[in-house]
């Protein structure tokens, strides 16, 4: 009975202390400043979430290049900030409005899950943008989760940033193509919040000034509550994080930790001496480590903590005092020293001249080839106060000169869009064009596409019928010796076995299969796919009647019971662009040898030659593009998919008024002109040679305009005379300059705007293998070497001048893949139309 009561008692008073600990305090501090409500962003996620002490709103950003991520199943005790991030397979900004100058406090979340990818295995650099004049700061390098033992990392900066547009770049690094964020804080700090300058300490332990510490950027290294717990979020006035002290401890004996209750603690401001809650809350004041007296062994007559840092760097620390342990203001002070060689006595008096009153000391403090900064506390010269104290420490890295390597293009100047469209019904005729082509865009990024012409009693000036058209030759001309039967086709592939399927192109599935021993490519049409009949009869038109080494080889067909199926040599190395560059757009790590890239080049511009000359018919292949370019097991190019061709043979003009092609290898002055010339393969191979250089598709999704075409990008740079910047980083220094310098040349003639300024199959032919033999140093002994220089022209024939606002594709940041996240307009597709000039 007692017994029962003493505990109850006991529970009171536990309550009771409790409650008076966990009072709110008094409103003590003279501060108009309150944690703003912007900008916390919840990335990845159109709702708003509370973290924290704050709500975080749905993801804003807008730019391109980047998508959003769920976490597919997350743990019950994953916040729900961390359930969705943003990734970016392409460097892009987060663009912010600053309203005010100030220093602003950047604190990024990660929370690597995983998800259709693995945020782990991002590598990548996060910069910022101070202003549109600014260089780049590096505020991440390298950065990555991958050998992290926290599931949640937290990095936080310190940026003194003037008002207006601030961006936040994530740059993926080469090797992952991957980045990603799950929260952004952005805020103002409290004015006065970091000091201009400080005392700095330097390895001798000189005291110096450094000045201009807010000129920098300052990133969180150590946060400390001294002498009490963790300090989360939820609790802490500016959402920082506190940890404990103990593991950071030298000798942890002889101390002991000590406590206040909130409202005993006076912020007064004295000067600038004072502290303020924002500076750090009362639940770091309220607790210190003490030394413990009670021994007095001289050994350790110090508190020590030893923290990790970056060797032979500068860090700016804060110390945080709040006198509560001595019982009088006699106290003359401890000594607060740093890396053990400099000591500054700390005394509550002369600061604050109250007790209980927080008050902090800064330094910027060098670290040398240790990595390791020492801060001790020990009790003053008068043996009378064994007393040493510490509430807490702050430890940010000053990043100096820490610039970005990656730089964005400046945004071109608002122009006037340049359109070569004679008259008004032109211009609405284009934008049918541009409708339909958006549309077909949505349905299938990777295909051909046709874009159907006008009538032609409507047609533009200059367009006329084209004598050749594709062949729609039922039944005609198709050579039976090559028929093969159904029966074989589901013997040679086990019945379309799903264990033999390779993969799918614009006609259909293709199979791998064993035919007559022989290992073979089985191509078969199916419902839903866009191309057909006429495909499938030009392809084998073509193929049956035009055979050669750098040509695909058609082994047979089957077109019994309604099928339609293609047997080709099977090709051991799959298609070029997979071997150059992986599905995210990354370039392959140990790609291929620039000398075998030119080889397979050489092949594949041999194979069009062909084509183009050969002596019975003229055929042009109209949809030159690195995933039809095979390559066998010696990486022999194999030029294949004639299913779209227009040979001089065929005499039917069913579909005259279609332009055809793939996205990106589009010549542009036949999708204006509508008349089809071998000029536009060779118009398409230029921007092969480019990939094949570049190791990156024709098109991409990016924040750059001028990144999006494959095409203007090597121009791009082409002009500037650097196209050395954007080639597949695995074939740095690998390159002969000569060989290089005239790959660059070729490029830049394949890529005319005008046709008739682009050099024959043949002249290109010629011209690689001058560059093969450039590199590999034996010489041919005919190749004089040819001293024409780059000529580009960009001299635009401008024959209507149409303000941006009238022209809504250019400038329409709309959606055309629907809402995955690959966001290009077609505008940029096209963009080359600028440069196209038929007269
Ligand atoms: C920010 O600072 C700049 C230059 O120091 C000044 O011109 C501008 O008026 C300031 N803007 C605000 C909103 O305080
Ligand atoms: C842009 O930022 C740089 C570097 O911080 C600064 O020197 C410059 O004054 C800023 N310019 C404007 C217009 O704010
Ligand atoms: C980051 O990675 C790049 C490429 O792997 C390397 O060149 C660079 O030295 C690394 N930088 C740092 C600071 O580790
Ligand atoms: C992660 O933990 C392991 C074992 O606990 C340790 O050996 C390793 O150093 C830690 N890695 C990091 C980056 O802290
Ligand atoms: C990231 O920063 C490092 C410098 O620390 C640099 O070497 C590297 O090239 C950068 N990576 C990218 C992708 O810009
Ligand atoms: C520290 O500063 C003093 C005075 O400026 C100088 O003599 C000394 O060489 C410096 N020590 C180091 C390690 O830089
Ligand atoms: C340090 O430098 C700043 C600016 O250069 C100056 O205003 C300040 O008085 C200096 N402080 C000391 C203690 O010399
Ligand atoms: C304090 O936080 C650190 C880092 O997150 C963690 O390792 C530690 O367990 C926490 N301590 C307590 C008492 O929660
Ligand atoms: C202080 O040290 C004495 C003697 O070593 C020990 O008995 C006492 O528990 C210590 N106090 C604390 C709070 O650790
Ligand atoms: C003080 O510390 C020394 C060294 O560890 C130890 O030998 C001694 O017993 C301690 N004294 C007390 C009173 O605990
Ligand atoms: C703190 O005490 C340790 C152990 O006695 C000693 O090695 C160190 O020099 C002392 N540091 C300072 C700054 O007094
Ligand atoms: C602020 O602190 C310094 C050193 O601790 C002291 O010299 C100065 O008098 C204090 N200022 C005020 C206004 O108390």
């Amino acid at each position: 009975m007692l017994h029962s009561f003493t505990v109850l008692l006991l529970l009171l008073l536990l309550l009771l202390f409790c409650s008076l600990f966990l009072l709110p305090p008094a409103e003590a501090v003279d501060d108009t400043y309150t944690l703003p409500d912007e900008h916390f962003i919840n990335c990845g996620s159109k709702s708003s979430v509370t973290f924290g002490i704050r709500s975080f709103t749905g993801d804003p950003f807008y730019g391109k290049g980047s998508k959003p991520v769920q976490d597919p199943k997350p743990s019950g005790d994953t916040p729900v900030l961390y359930q969705t991030a943003r990734i970016f397979r392409r460097p892009s900004p987060y663009k912010l409005e600053m309203r005010q100058n100030g220093t602003y406090v950047v604190r990024l979340h990660f929370f690597a899950f995983s998800s259709s990818v693995s945020l782990a295995d991002a590598v990548f650099n996060v910069s910022a943008q101070l202003n549109a004049s600014a260089p780049l700061l590096l505020l991440l390098s390298n950065f990555t989760m991958k050998n992290s033992n926290e599931s949640t990392v937290v990095k936080e900066f310190l940026l003194t940033i003037g008002a207006g547009k601030f961006l936040l770049y994530f740059i993926p690094s080469q090797i992952s193509c991957l980045a990603f964020v799950n929260a952004i804080e952005v805020f103002l700090a409290p004015n006065g919040f970091v000091p201009d300058y400080a005392t700095h300490i330097n390895l001798s332990g000189i005291k110096g000034n450094y000045s201009g510490l807010l000129s920098n950027v300052l990133q969180k290294a150590y946060r400390i509550n001294v002498g009490g717990p963790n300090i989360t979020e939820e609790t802490d006035t500016l959402m920082r994080f506190w940890i404990s002290d103990d593991q950071f401890l030298l000798f942890p004996v002889f101390t002991e930790n000590r406590q206040t209750t909130y409202d005993e603690l006076k912020f007064v401001q004295r000067g600038a001496n004072g502290s303020t809650k924002y500076i750090a809350p009362e639940s770091v004041y309220g607790t210190a480590k003490e030394l413990n007296s009670t021994n007095s062994s001289k050994k350790f007559s110090n508190i020590t903590w030893r923290f990790k840092v970056d060797e032979h760097s500068k860090h700016f620390v804060r110390a945080h005092f709040c006198d509560f342990i001595t019982p009088s203001l006699n106290y003359p002070g401890l000594n607060f020293c740093i890396n053990g060689n400099f000591c500054q006595l700390i005394s509550p008096y002369e600061t604050i001249n109250q007790l209980s009153a927080p008050f902090y000391a800064d330094f910027v403090v060098d670290s040398g080839k240790s990595g390791n900064i020492d801060i001790s506390v020990a009790p003053p010269k008068d043996e009378r106060y064994q007393i040493a104290f510490l509430n807490g420490l702050e430890i940010m890295q000053l990043m100096e000169n820490s610039y970005s390597s990656f730089v964005p293009l400046r945004p071109e100047p608002k122009k006037k869009i340049l359109f070569i469209i004679a008259g008004s019904l032109g211009l609405a005729f284009a934008f049918i064009i541009m409708a339909v082509v958006m549309i077909r865009l949505v349905r299938k990024k990777e295909d051909a596409v046709e874009i159907p012409r006008l009538p032609s009693s409507l047609a533009f000036p200059g367009w006329s019928e084209n004598d050749m058209s594709t062949a729609r030759t039922v039944g005609l001309g198709l050579d039976l010796e090559l028929r093969i039967p159904f029966a074989e086709i589901l013997q040679a592939t086990q019945d379309f076995d799903s264990k033999l399927f390779i993969g799918e192109g614009g006609f259909g599935k293709v199979y791998v299969g064993t035919l007559h021993g022989k290992k073979v490519a089985v191509k078969r049409r199916e419902p839903g796919y866009k191309q057909g009949l006429a495909e499938f009869q030009t392809e084998i038109m073509v193929l049956s009647r035009t055979r050669h080494r750098n040509l695909v080889s058609l082994i047979g067909y089957c077109d019994e019971r309604s099928e339609m199926i293609l047997v080709y040599e099977f090709m051991e190395k799959g298609n070029l662009r997979d071997n150059l560059y992986d599905t995210n757009g990354c370039s392959k790590p140990n790609g291929l040898s620039w000398e075998k890239r030119l080889e397979i080049c050489i092949g594949s511009a041999t194979a069009l030659h062909h084509l183009h000359t050969g002596s019975a018919v003229k055929i042009i292949h109209r949809d030159v593009k690195s995933t039809n370019i095979l390559l066998d097991e010696n990486y022999t190019a194999k030029v294949s998919d004639f299913g779209i061709s227009k040979s001089s043979h065929s005499d039917l003009t069913l579909d005259n008024t279609i332009v055809k092609g793939s996205v990106g290898y589009l010549d542009p002055e036949y999708f204006m002109s509508v008349e089809l010339t071998e000029k536009s393969d060779v118009y398409s191979f230029g921007v092969v040679l480019l990939e094949v250089l570049c190791a990156r598709p024709a098109v991409i999704n990016s924040p750059q305009k001028e990144e999006v075409n494959l095409a203007d990008w090597g121009l791009f740079w082409l002009k500037k005379g650097q196209l050395e910047k954007i080639i597949d980083p695995s074939l740095v220094d690998k390159i002969n300059p000569n060989s290089f310098r005239k790959f660059g040349e070729i490029v830049g003639k394949c890529l005319e705007a005008k046709g008739s300024n682009r050099p024959t199959m043949h002249n290109v032919l010629w011209d690689l293998e001058y560059a093969l033999s450039l590199h590999t140093g034996i010489n041919r002994e005919d190749a004089g070497e040819s001293t024409t220089n780059i000529s580009l022209q960009f001299g635009l024939p401008v024959l209507l001048h149409l303000p941006t606002s009238s022209f809504p594709v250019e400038e329409n940041e709309q959606s055309i893949v629907g809402n995955n996240g690959s966001d290009t307009s077609a505008s940029e597709i096209f963009s080359q139309l600028k440069f196209a000039g038929p007269r």
